[in-house]
C-alpha cells in the first residue's frame, strides 16, 4: 500500500476499507509511517470524516496495538468512566476510588492534556514521584489489590492512541468525532470491561460545541462499543464555564483531594456522584440512580474514597503530604489575584479562553516535546450568577514570573463579564 495514495483517497471524501486503516495504523506504531504523513492523513480525516465500519475499524486497530486485559473472571462488575474533555474536568481522579469502594472494579488508563483541556495523566504527574506508565503486570496488580489504578497509554498499552494522541494535540486535529470515538473507545475496550460511562462534554470549553454533534459523539460512542460487545452508557453535561474552581495539573490535584475530604465544588461534587451512580447502574450493583447516589454519598462522606485514592497514589509511588499546604504539591512562584472594579454578578468566563491560558502559562503543550510546568494554573472563585463585591478576587494567575502572570490577567480580563443584573446560574447537566 501507499500512504500517499490513501492520503489523496480521503482528502477526496472516500472510504477508507479496513485493510488500509490497517496497514495505515500499523506502519505509524512501527515507525514506517512518518509523523508528517500521519498528521495530513489526521487532518483529511478530520474534515472529510469516517463512516461508522472506518471507525470501528480504527479503533480494532489501535485496540489491538497493544496488550488487551481480560478480566471477565473478575468477582465484581468491572466498569470504568471517561470524559470526551473539558476544561478543569478532574472528575476521574475523585471518583475512580468512590467507585472501587462501592463495589466496582476500576481499571483506568487516561490520557494527556489534548488541545485547551487538561488530561487527567498530566494532572496525576504533578505528583511527586508518580508513575502511571504502569507496565500490563503492575496494571493487573494494582486492580487486584486496590480494585483500580490510574493507567497511561504506554509502548504496550495502546501505543497507537499514545502516538496519534501526541499528534493529534499538536496539529488541531482533536476536535473530529471518529477520532475522539476511536481514541477512546480503544483505551476503554483495551481495559478488558464490561461497561463504561462517558461524559460527553457539550459547549465552549468542550471539543464538541453543538448539543446535536454532542448527540451524534454520544450515539457513535454506544454503537461502536455496542460493536466490541462494551455497553456504553453517554451522559450528557455542559462546560460552559470550567468545573470546579481550579484549571492547572497541580491546583486540579489539590482541588481533587479537598473534593475527597467532603469539601469541593458543588459542581465536581454532583457530577461525580451522578457518574458514580451510572456507573453501579451499569454494572447491575444497584437498581436506581437514586441508590446509586447513595452509596457514592456515602464513600465519599465516609472518608473510605480518600483513604484508598492515597493508597493508590502510594502504591503507583506518588508522594502526597496531607499535612502541608496544597498537600506537598507544586507551587507556581508567582500568585496574581484579579479584584473587581465593580459590584455585580459573576456572568461568564470564556471556558476555552481559561483552557489557552492555563496551556500558554506553560500547563499544556504546544508542541509534542514541551514540557509542562505542574504548578501553573487558574483558580476562578466564582460560579456564573454568584454575587461579586467590588474590590474582591475574582480569579488568581498561578504563574512561572511576574510577566507570564501579568500577560494571562489581560488575556482572562478580556474574556470575563460581570454584569450589574442578575444572571442565570449554570446548568451541569444536558
Ligand atoms: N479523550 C480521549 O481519550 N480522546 C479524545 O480524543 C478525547 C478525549
Amino acid at each position: 500500500m501507499n500512504i500517499i495514495e490513501i492520503i489523496s483517497k480521503k482528502r477526496a471524501g472516500l472510504r477508507l476499507d479496513g485493510e488500509e486503516v490497517k496497514w495505515v495504523v500499523r506502519g505509524f506504531v512501527q515507525g514506517y509511517i512518518p509523523d508528517y504523513q500521519m498528521s495530513a492523513l489526521l487532518m483529511a480525516i478530520s474534515i472529510k470524516g469516517m463512516d461508522s465500519d472506518e471507525t470501528v475499524a480504527l479503533t480494532r486497530e489501535m485496540l489491538e496495538s497493544g496488550c488487551v486485559f481480560d478480566f471477565s473472571g473478575s468477582r465484581e462488575p468491572v466498569i470504568d468512566k471517561h470524559s470526551t474533555g473539558g476544561v478543569g474536568d478532574k472528575i476521574s481522579l475523585i471518583l475512580l476510588p468512590i467507585a472501587i469502594e462501592c463495589g466496582l472494579r476500576v481499571p483506568m488508563i487516561s490520557g494527556r492534556a489534548l488541545g485547551f483541556t487538561g488530561g487527567t495523566l498530566d494532572k496525576l504527574e504533578s505528583i511527586p514521584c508518580l508513575r502511571t506508565d504502569l507496565s500490563p503486570q503492575r496494571f493487573e496488580e494494582m486492580v487486584g489489590e486496590f480494585g483500580g489504578c490510574f493507567g497511561a497509554q504506554t509502548e504496550e498499552l495502546v501505543p497507537a492512541d499514545k502516538k496519534i494522541y501526541a499528534l493529534r494535540d499538536a496539529t488541531a486535529t482533536v476536535e473530529c468525532i471518529p477520532l475522539i470515538v476511536a481514541s477512546i473507545l480503544s483505551k476503554k475496550i483495551a481495559e478488558g470491561i464490561g461497561g463504561v460511562v462517558i461524559d460527553v462534554k457539550c459547549g465552549a470549553g468542550a471539543f464538541i460545541r453543538r448539543t446535536d454533534d454532542a448527540l451524534r459523539l454520544a450515539r457513535a460512542l454506544e454503537e461502536v462499543g455496542g460493536e466490541f460487545g462494551v455497553r456504553v452508557s453517554t451522559v450528557l453535561t455542559s462546560m460552559e464555564q470550567p468545573l470546579g474552581h481550579a484549571v492547572g495539573n497541580a491546583l486540579e490535584v489539590a482541588e481533587a483531594i479537598s473534593t475527597l475530604q467532603d469539601h469541593g465544588p458543588t459542581d465536581c461534587i454532583r457530577l461525580t456522584h451522578r457518574l458514580v451512580s451510572e456507573m453501579l447502574l451499569l454494572g447491575g450493583i444497584v437498581g436506581t440512580r437514586i441508590e446509586g447516589k447513595k452509596r457514592s454519598i456515602e464513600a465519599l462522606s465516609s472518608g473510605r474514597a480518600l483513604d484508598l485514592f492515597l493508597k493508590i497514589i502510594e502504591a503507583q509511588g506518588g508522594v502526597i503530604d496531607m499535612k502541608e499546604p496544597y498537600f506537598g504539591l507544586p507551587k507556581a512562584p508567582v500568585v496574581k489575584k484579579w479584584l473587581s472594579p465593580k459590584s455585580g454578578h459573576y456572568d461568564f468566563m470564556h471556558p476555552r479562553l481559561a483552557g489557552e491560558v492555563v496551556r500558554e502559562l506553560g500547563g499544556g503543550r504546544l508542541a509534542v516535546s514541551d514540557e509542562i510546568d505542574p504548578s501553573v494554573g487558574l483558580v476562578i472563585h466564582k460560579k456564573k450568577g454568584e454575587p461579586v463585591e467590588r474590590g474582591e478576587p475574582v480569579f488568581e494567575v498561578h504563574a512561572g514570573s511576574d510577566i507570564a502572570a501579568q500577560r494571562a490577567v489581560h488575556r482572562i480580563e478580556e474574556g470575563l463579564v460581570i454584569s450589574d443584573g442578575p444572571v442565570w446560574p449554570h446548568y451541569l447537566f444536558l
